[in-house]
């Protein structure tokens, strides 16, 4: 979702645009603190701001953070920022107008809402721990509920897709081939500045839309707050970030032709198998490896487990097997006795003692780094999808 970094050069034309914008906030009279900027400055990231203004004063300022309430952790492969209540009131008062059908995608937030007010709509997400109407992969090629999906009558759409182009096609895609016709979508988009290509991008999904309808952009309607995993990456770098700083803008199509599914991009998918244990989320990268158990650091000095960034093209990201929604990052060898321990110990209820030496071996290397906080745990899951 944040910044997409292809090289390790600053990208020049890049951060001149980021040094306008705010030499652009700083003459109209804002103060020259990170806080009051980083809500204005289109999506660019803290880091960013300081590398062409390293002189701003971090900003006193707090405002309640909606991440801080987490029941659970969110996910960094989910790319799960929960929208700030302000967003929540906004967003489901507009759906709560809209006459039936209704379909929610991936915004969990917004889902319990219009559940609370008893609106009649349909919610998809992947994640079974949101309880969805339909759990659906939109990158997994076949939808295999579609039946459920039918309708005759034009249907209004909230979608909070992942902030990447492939991701945003592969839900509008979804959209186009099973959910028509298609009367309103209201999706999010990410802002400019977001990450180097971020204004390009920005400009392919307005024009997919744009070719099936009259759009209306409304900029920085969407707040989010900072989730565990990503104010985690804040610590790990000693940056002290006001919260919630990120925003997004609606974009609303009124569809007057076909909707036609914009081209899908192609890409190798992973496929992760996913754990929720009480209200930590974890996920390992699938592969055969019967090797004994084993955990290591992914390109930090040893012992140093945590991600140091959001973005998905973070190369320790790429080779990590484990990732988890507290932020660690780490390789494992012998995947398989970490998987069936967890699925024994956790899953089935089983104790420490009937496990053998290597899947009692991975539990504890996982506690030793950090990936699962107590024995005690309320909630599993097991789920896979793919990334
Ligand atoms: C993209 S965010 C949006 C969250 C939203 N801002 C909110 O406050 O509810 C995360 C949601 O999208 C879902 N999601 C991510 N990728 C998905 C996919 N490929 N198919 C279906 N759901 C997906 C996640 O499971 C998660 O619930």
């Amino acid at each position: 979702m944040a910044e997409d970094r292809r090289s390790s050069e600053p990208d020049q034309g890049y951060l001149r645009a980021i040094r306008a914008r705010l030499e652009f906030l700083l003459s109209s009279g804002l103060r020259p603190e990170t806080g009051t900027l980083l809500r204005r400055m289109r999506g660019a990231p803290l880091e960013e701001l300081l590398a062409v203004r390293p002189d701003l004063t971090t900003s006193s300022e707090s405002i309640a953070n909606a991440a801080t309430s987490e029941a659970f952790e969110p996910h960094p492969l989910d790319y799960h920022w929960t929208f700030c209540p302000e967003t929540v009131d906004r967003v489901s008062a507009t759906l709560m107008a809209r006459a039936e059908p209704v379909v929610v995608v991936g915004a969990p937030t917004i889902a319990d809402r219009l559940k609370e007010r008893g609106k009649q709509f349909t919610f998809i997400d992947r994640n079974p721990l949101f309880r969805p109407d339909l759990t659906l992969d939109l990158v997994a090629e076949e939808a295999p509920q579609q039946r459920r999906l039918e309708s005759s009558i034009p249907r209004t759409f909230f979608l909070d897709p992942p902030w990447y182009p492939d991701y945003v096609a592969a839900w509008l895609n979804f959209v186009a081939l099973h959910c028509k016709p298609v009367q309103t979508i209201f999706m999010s988009l990410w802002p400019e500045l977001t990450r180097p290509s971020a204004e390009a991008e920005r400009k392919t999904v307005i024009d997919w839309l744009s070719s099936c309808g009259d759009i209306v952009i409304h900029p920085d309607a969407l707040t989010y707050g900072v989730p565990t995993f990503e104010r985690l990456t804040y610590e790990a770098r000693q940056l002290a970030v006001p919260t919630p700083w990120r925003t997004g803008d609606l974009i609303e199509l009124r569809c007057s032709e076909e909707f036609l599914p914009p081209r899908k991009m192609e890409r190798s998918w992973t496929t992760w198998q996913r754990y929720v244990i009480g209200r930590r989320q974890l996920a390992f990268k699938l592969a055969v490896d019967r090797r004994p158990p084993e955990v290591e650091a992914v390109g930090f000095p040893s012992g140093h487990f945590h991600l140091q960034s959001v973005s998905r093209r973070d190369p320790i990201r790429r080779e990590a097997n484990l990732l988890t929604s507290n932020n660690i990052a780490a390789r494992v060898a012998g995947l398989s006795y970490f998987l069936s321990a967890i699925e024994l110990f956790y899953g089935q209820g089983l104790s420490m003692a009937s496990l053998s030496h290597d899947q009692q071996n991975a539990l504890v290397l996982m506690r030793d780094i950090g990936c699962i906080e107590t024995a005690e745990h309320t909630e599993f899951m097991s789920w896979q999808h793919r990334d």
